[in-house]
């Protein structure tokens, strides 16, 4: 049993793979309505090393660096068509443990990748097999769950792009992963985690890219319309999303659709954007006109990261799309937005769901208290084994911090909920800094933000500014499910928790 000391349950049974695909034919539907799993026919199957490659971060004439990467790509791209049941292998080619995580994918429990809550580590050397049903189309992302300082902050991340047949027709579809680097001057890494950065705003790395280099050029037919898929994948860095040269609108959050809404229209025009938050940008090249950049406004010194040139082309004439509102033959910029068809996920029973409300604080003795698990506990045992935790404690959600080094074990869940119930979670951040939080395994509908600052969107993951409550809700899924902070230092000095559904 991989789930340590959970047992046989029904979860597992239900998330169950091939392997329990003949005990799926035995279990017979007495009531017709019986919730039998189809068993687990993988229609994509691959393997994901992770292992170090180089690459020349600090300029073509400088010392390389070497990185984490999957495969020896960096930022390496899975596109699968939606529907998908994706078998992927993960192998530790890295000498320390590790795991494999696909954040934002709504899965079975056991292939999460959270040791030692849903898995063991996975040793140097080691496999695991991940199986996941790739229902939600949308950009998600993967990236290792146990020292996430040191692997992805070292670059071990990667995208999983998750396509909709149904989808309006974009003449370009671009990923774009941005993630900073703490480098010295011979390409070697800094230390990726300091004290003053991981009790604060996080450790901050000085050389900016999107998919590992400075900036991205991309070639689009004029009028045409480009789809940017913007990964967040920094450890630390809060960006200000922005668009200047054209029409642009943001059309999905976290891979979920949402009604377009004009960029323009945004508090300062951009969109604020956490740690592992991602979001798919349409962009309408002008006719004629300069390029259009893209870039991140958050910091004085702005760092445009993609520019977009009309590629000679024109784009193709419109009038088979069905979101299509423009005249046919007229210029293309007086269509619309192409909006993505709307997400199938199960809706939260607002009104009746049942609230919790947690506040992350900085922590202070009486929330690094141990409230851990009995340490013969087999859970209790499996963390002390690992090395997924920090050595100090600065954080913690309602009271509660995540076991950190010199406090190993288990701290309870901050809820235990029941499956297919819907539950209200307000956030409330009572730091000097803004936090992302996410959830595993949901996509959840963010309600209300007491800045009035976000629209309604589904994500998994959402940003609360200090003093901000924000407020989500979501249909419980089987499974044990952590809920934590995304500035990869917060979480492992403490501000990370877990939801029991049952
Ligand atoms: Cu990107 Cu715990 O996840
Ligand atoms: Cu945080």
């Amino acid at each position: 049993m991989k789930n340590g000391g959970a047992g046989f349950s029904r979860r597992a049974f239900l998330g169950a793979g091939a392997a329990l695909g003949a005990m799926a034919v035995v279990a017979p539907s007495r009531t017709g309505f019986a919730r039998v799993p189809a068993p687990f026919v993988p229609t994509r199957t691959l393997t994901l090393a992770s292992g170090e490659a180089e690459l020349r971060l600090l300029g073509p004439d400088k010392p390389a660096t070497a990185i984490y990467a999957y495969d020896g790509e960096p930022f390496r791209q899975i596109r699968v068509p939606r529907g998908t049941r994706l078998e992927a292998t993960y192998l530790n080619g890295l000498d320390e443990g590790s795991s494999l995580h696909f954040h934002g994918i709504r899965m079975p429990n056991e292939y999460d990748g959270v040791p030692p809550l849903t898995q063991p580590l996975v040793q140097p050397g080691g496999r695991f097999v991940h199986r996941l049903p790739l229902d939600d189309p949308g950009t998600f992302f993967f990236h290792p769950h146990c020292d996430e300082t040191g692997q992805a902050g070292r670059g071990l991340v990667g995208a999983l792009i998750v396509e909709d047949p149904r989808d309006p027709h974009f003449d370009v579809d671009e990923v774009l992963c941005l993630k900073d680097w703490r480098l010295a001057d011979d390409g070697g890494f800094l230390e990726l985690s300091e004290p003053d950065g991981a009790s604060k705003a996080g450790t901050f790395g000085g050389t900016r890219t999107v998919n590992g280099v400075p900036v991205a050029e991309i070639a689009v037919p004029a009028g045409g319309d480009a789809r940017l898929r913007i990964l967040n994948v920094d450890s630390t860095r809060i960006m200000d999303i922005g668009v200047e040269g054209a029409q642009a609108w943001l059309i999905a959050v976290d891979g979920h659709a949402l009604p377009p809404i004009l960029l323009d229209e945004l508090p300062d025009g951009i969109w604020r954007m956490g740690p592992a938050q991602r979001i798919d940008i349409h962009v309408r090249m002008p006719l004629k006109g300069g390029p259009v950049t893209v870039g991140d406004y958050r910091a004085a010194d702005i760092y445009h990261f993609a520019t977009l040139r009309a590629d000679g082309k024109r784009a193709r004439k419109p009038g088979k799309e069905p979101h299509d509102k423009g005249e046919p033959g007229k210029g293309a910029p007086d269509k619309g937005a192409l909006a993505l068809p709307r997400p199938e996920l199960p809706f939260p029973e607002i009104e009746t769901a049942e609230l919790h409300s947690f506040t992350l604080q900085q922590a202070t003795d009486a929330a690094v208290k141990n409230l851990g698990l009995p340490p013969d506990d087999p859970l209790a045992k499996a963390l002390v084994a690992s090395f997924c935790v920090g050595a100090t404690t600065y954080w913690s959600i309602g009271q509660i911090s995540w076991s950190t080094g010199n406090r190993l074990g288990l701290p309870p869940p901050l809820a235990v909920m029941q499956e297919g119930r819907s539950y209200r979670i307000e956030i409330k951040n009572e730091t000097r800094y803004p936090h992302p939080i996410h959830l595993h395994g949901h996509a959840f509908y963010v309600i209300s933000s007491s800045k009035g600052r976000l629209p309604q969107h589904f994500a998994d993951t959402v940003l609360v500014q200090p003093g901000e409550a924000v407020e989500i809700a979501f249909v419980a899924a089987p499974g044990d499910w952590v809920f934590h902070c995304h500035i990869l230092e917060h979480m492992e000095t403490g501000m990370m928790g877990w939801f029991r559904v049952i």
